[in-house]
């Protein structure tokens, strides 16, 4: 009798396992995705600088001010989550904006906004440093950092986190301070203001 309980919990055990294994998993990935893909408020970026630490110090960065207020080059609307986070959308949209091509993944159908975030079917935001690593490091998602030929240009630019982020935070601070005679966005010569060294 025992071994037949003991047989039959088994029985059950293994059936449970079999039947159940597919849902649970995608049950906890889901649940893992929709807790693991919410941005936190603020980063600290820089933290780890390979170049001169007294003008590279640690930049706090508000994801949310970027993400939620109207920081848009105009003003008037939030800034879209793929002019940062630019391979999180399908290539032939990254590809409108040259010389932006790739997307992460490859074949990826889903565009990252503030809505899909929260969708467990969208693929998993790679931080900028995944690709763009700093000089003379292998990034993680790539064979090698990437590398653009800018119009004009005979020879490529190695686009390492230094130029990845200064490109797109200071080409944005730029063009709205300009346009909006805005003081408060930093320009890309005034390196204290982002490289506070606040943590
Ligand atoms: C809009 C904000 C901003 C401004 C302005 C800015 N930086 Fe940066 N800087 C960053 C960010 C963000 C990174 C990359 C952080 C990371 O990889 O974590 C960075 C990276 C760097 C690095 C590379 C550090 C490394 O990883 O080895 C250096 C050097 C640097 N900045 C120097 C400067 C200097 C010098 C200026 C002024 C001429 C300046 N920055 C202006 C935000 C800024
Ligand atoms: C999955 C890899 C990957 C990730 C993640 C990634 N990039 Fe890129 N980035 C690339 C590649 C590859 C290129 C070259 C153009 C292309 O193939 O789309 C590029 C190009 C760029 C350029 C040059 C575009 C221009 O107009 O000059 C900037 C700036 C840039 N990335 C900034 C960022 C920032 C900021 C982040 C994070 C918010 C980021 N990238 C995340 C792979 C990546
Ligand atoms: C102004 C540029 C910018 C915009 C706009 C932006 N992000 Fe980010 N995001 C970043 C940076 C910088 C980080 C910090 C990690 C890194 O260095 O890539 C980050 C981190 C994240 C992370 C965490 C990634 C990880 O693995 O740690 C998620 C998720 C994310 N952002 C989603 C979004 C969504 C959704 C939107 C639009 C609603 C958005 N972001 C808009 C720049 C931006
Ligand atoms: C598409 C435009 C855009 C991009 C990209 C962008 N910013 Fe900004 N940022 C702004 C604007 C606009 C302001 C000023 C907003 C205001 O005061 O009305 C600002 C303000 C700031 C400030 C002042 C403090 C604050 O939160 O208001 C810091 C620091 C800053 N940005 C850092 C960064 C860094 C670091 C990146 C890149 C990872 C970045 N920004 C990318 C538009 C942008």
């Amino acid at each position: 009798m025992k071994l037949f309980i003991a047989s039959a919990a088994l029985a059950c055990f293994l059936c449970v396992m079999g039947c159940n294994n597919g849902a649970l998993r995608s049950g906890a990935a889901s649940l893992a995705a929709a807790v693991e893909q919410a941005p936190k408020d603020t980063y600290v970026l820089s933290t780890d600088s390979k170049k001169d630490k007294t003008k590279s110090l640690p930049v706090p960065f508000s994801h949310v001010n970027h993400t939620t207020k109207n920081y848009s080059v105009d003003g008037t609307k939030p800034i879209g989550c793929v002019e940062c986070h630019h391979t999180d959308q399908p290539a032939a949209e990254a590809a409108k904006h040259p010389p932006l091509k790739s997307a992460h993944p490859a074949d990826r159908t889903v565009t990252l906004t503030a809505e899909t975030v929260k969708d467990a079917k969208t693929p998993e935001v790679p931080t900028c440093r995944a690709c763009h690593a700093q000089e003379g490091d292998k990034p993680k998602l790539l064979a090698a950092i990437p590398e653009v030929t800018y119009e004009g240009d005979t020879d490529p630019t190695v686009l390492t986190n230094e130029l990845a982020y200064h490109n797109n935070c200071n080409g944005c601070h730029d063009k709205a301070t300009e346009l909006r005679k805005l003081k408060t966005a930093p320009t890309n010569n005034e390196c204290a203001k982002c490289h506070t060294g606040a943590k």
